[in-house]
């Protein structure tokens, strides 16, 4: 198992997803589901693993929602908590415990690692001048603050992000602040806080995080690099805030422990409720362990917008604690587009799990599938219903599901459902398909455990494939009549075809998986090591439909839903259109050298607004470009993106920077700028022509 073989016990974790709201496509695909694949592959490795997660009940998000529905925090979360934990029961998320953050063992931990860090003296004590209100006697909460974004002038961006433009803002950036609890200008008044030292950190996470280059993904190394390169400052570990964990000191009374010193401590505490229940010992799965090659391999699964998070600060949090393990890896995936627009829960923009669950009852497989097809994991991704509908149709009821069930039927009509043998041996009696499947199952291996889950479910797919075309070829529906020893041959090898994609389908369709092997009348699991054999007289189940095809109507009407229910009224401005150019000839066009490439590192050019500095992965080279790029994208945000750019435009200097080419970017009648990307996978320095 790659470099994760060295470990014997695994802790992985999902990010804790706030309980103020359902769940939707976007954080399934963000850090559960791929998660979920990667713990179903151990256990099915025999790997020693526990996956945790839980409802992070905290934040200032779940107070407003409260206030808006007028009800109580405590309320809020106890809907939301049940209604994710029943969407991720559902769709079969096999987490070892979900807890929740506002249990006692976890504001006892989390208080328990505060004051470990406190008396060690590792956090800088600060007065800073915060927005507090004046009516209702109170600090802000970031989120409680609105006002005019200082980047695109949006009214009403939030104290700590625009939402508009995605910049991250600290309250103090707003243009006119105000107080969402009374709608006035808040005062500034100084308040103290505890903050933990990242600067004084900086040369043990460069260090640490240097040693990660190569087996972290580039979008997430590369962000970490650039956080680095600007330079850690403390950041603060307590707010003013009326809803958390109290920080346990006499002086920091009616003062709440940020989320940074919450949400993921929740992982820990979490393991420490699941070793209760099970007795188990959670510091084999936390701590380190006397002898390193003991040590767990902790991996933990998100979305790009909580890298930082997990790569810098919860590992200082660890660092700075000293008894703890640090991640292995943080394999963050990117965001999930729907149908040409960004998923966004305050539009109401989103496909809710719940609601699939209701309207698709049953098909919880078919979404699995989908999704994990387009998992973001090396950039952004969309889910269409079209796409949605063309993948169910075309490759799960016509590859997967046809494959089986004509295996299934063709049994039963011509041997009564028995796998019988003159021999009394049923055995896979084609050397090419051993063969074929045995790379299938290296290629699935080499997938997962690289977190490259795509890739992962085409080998399976491709086991589907492989025997359609055996069984096309052998076509054991006509040897039947001139050679049925051929046909019972052909069959009885498309049963182990059949039984091996059921072992394989097992991390991404569970459910179809078991279908499959109910049918074969085989054990509902199938460990990895497990020889698959079916004895002469084998007795098999009657065939059941895997899948049924999507009807047009059905996709019809989930595109009218999402238009619909937009809270945002559609944009009907007009779109202008450049006019074209004059005609070029083919050679001026050929002459033209532009490839596909990767961005490597992006940072800001000093005293510019619009141009970044990028070093680009051709295929070729790695390369300086430098990009006007800078007013619609943060550098972190570009780094891992896949471009189009052009190599051989002469050498330029910009602003004392040689810049080496030109990266491609559609542009529409307004200036606003975006990339142009290879819709698959492709590799750096493929010829774009
Ligand atoms: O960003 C979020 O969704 C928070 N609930 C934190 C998630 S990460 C954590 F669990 F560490
Ligand atoms: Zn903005």
């Amino acid at each position: 198992m790659s470099q994760l073989n060295k470990y014997k016990r695994f802790t992985i974790t999902s990010a804790l997803p706030y309980a103020n709201g359902p769940l939707h496509i976007g954080h399934l695909a963000g850090a559960y589901l791929p998660a979920d694949i990667f713990v179903r592959y151990l256990r099915l490795k025999k790997r020693d693993v526990v996956y945790i997660c839980g409802s992070d009940e905290h934040g200032a998000a779940i107070t407003i929602k409260a206030k808006k529905e007028s009800t109580t925090p405590q309320a809020i979360i106890d809907k939301y908590h049940h209604q994710i934990k029943n969407s991720f029961e559902e769709f079969g998320i096999a987490f070892d415990i979900y807890h929740r953050t506002s249990s006692q063992i976890h504001h006892d931990l989390s208080q328990e690692f505060f004051l470990n860090l406190y008396e060690k003296d590792e956090f800088i004590e600060k007065f800073s001048e915060q927005y507090y209100d004046e009516d209702y006697n109170q600090f802000l909460a970031d989120r409680y603050i609105t006002g005019t974004c200082p980047n695109c002038h949006n009214e009403n961006a939030y104290g700590d992000q625009c939402e508009r433009c995605g910049t991250s803002l600290n309250p103090t950036d707003l243009i006119n602040p105000v107080s969402t609890l009374s709608g006035k200008t808040p005062v500034l008044k100084p308040t103290k806080h505890w903050f933990l030292p990242l600067d004084k950190y900086q040369p043990w996470l460069e260090q640490w995080i240097d040693q990660k280059e190569g087996s972290w993904k580039v979008n997430v190394f590369g962000q970490c690099k650039s956080w680095l390169k600007s330079g850690l400052q403390p950041r603060s570990m307590t707010r003013d805030l009326d809803w958390g964990i109290d920080v346990p000191l006499e002086e920091a009374k009616g003062k709440k422990l940020y989320v940074w010193m919450d949400a993921p401590i929740g992982y820990i505490s979490a393991t420490k409720q699941w070793a209760i229940d099970k007795g188990r010992d959670w510091k084999l799965y936390w701590k380190q362990q006397e002898d390193e090659a003991d040590n767990a391999c902790l991996i933990h699964f998100i979305g790009k917008d909580n890298i930082v998070f997990h790569c810098i600060i919860f590992p200082s949090i660890l660092h700075a604690h000293g008894e703890y393990i640090l991640p292995e890896n943080v394999p963050a995936n990117e965001f999930l587009n729907l149908e040409g627009d960004k998923l966004s829960t305050s539009r109401n923009h989103a496909v809710w799990l719940h609601e699939y669950l209701e309207e698709f009852p049953g098909k919880q497989d078919e979404l699995r599938y989908v999704l994990t097809s387009i998992l973001p994991e090396t950039s952004d991704s969309e889910f269409t219903w079209k796409d949605y509908q063309a993948r169910v149709n075309n490759e799960l009821v016509a590859i997967l599901g046809n494959f089986v069930n004509r295996v299934m039927i063709l049994m039963h009509k011509f041997f009564d459902g028995k796998v019988e043998s003159e021999t009394g041996k049923i055995t896979l009696t084609d050397g090419y398909l051993n063969d074929e499947i045995g790379i299938f199952y290296d290629a699935l291996e080499s997938g997962i455990e690289s977190y490259r889950f795509r890739q992962g479910l085409q080998s399976v797919m491709d086991i589907a494939r492989l025997g359609n075309k055996y069984l096309t070829e052998k076509e054991p529906w006509k040897t039947i009549k001139t050679d049925p020893a051929a046909a019972k041959d052909a069959l009885h090898n498309s049963l182990f075809i059949i039984g091996h994609l059921a072992t394989c389908l097992q991390p991404f369709l569970p459910a179809t998986a078991r279908k499959i092997f109910e049918m074969l009348n085989l054990p509902v699991e199938f460990t990895f090591d497990q020889e698959l054999t079916f004895a002469n007289g084998h007795q098999l189940n009657h065939a059941a439909l895997l899948f049924e095809k999507v009807e047009d109507e059905v996709i019809e009407r989930q595109i009218e839903k999402l238009h619909n229910k937009k809270q945002e009224p559609a944009l009907v401005e007009e779109v202008k259109i450049m006019p074209a150019k004059d005609n070029i000839n083919y050679e001026t066009f050929a002459a033209m050298d532009i490839r596909t490439g990767t961005i490597l590192t992006a940072e800001k050019v000093a005293k510019t607004k619009k141009l970044l500095k990028l070093t680009i992965d051709t295929g070729i080279d790695q390369r300086t470009v430098v990009s006007g790029i800078a007013e619609y994208y943060e550098p972190e945000a570009v780094i891992g993106k896949k471009v189009s750019i052009l190599v051989n435009l002469e050498p330029r200097e910009i602003k004392g920077i040689v810049s080496q080419g030109m990266i491609l970017m559609a542009e529409n009648a307004e200036g606003k700028l975006t990339f142009v990307t290879p819709v698959d996978e492709f590799h750096d320095g493929s010829v774009i022509r």
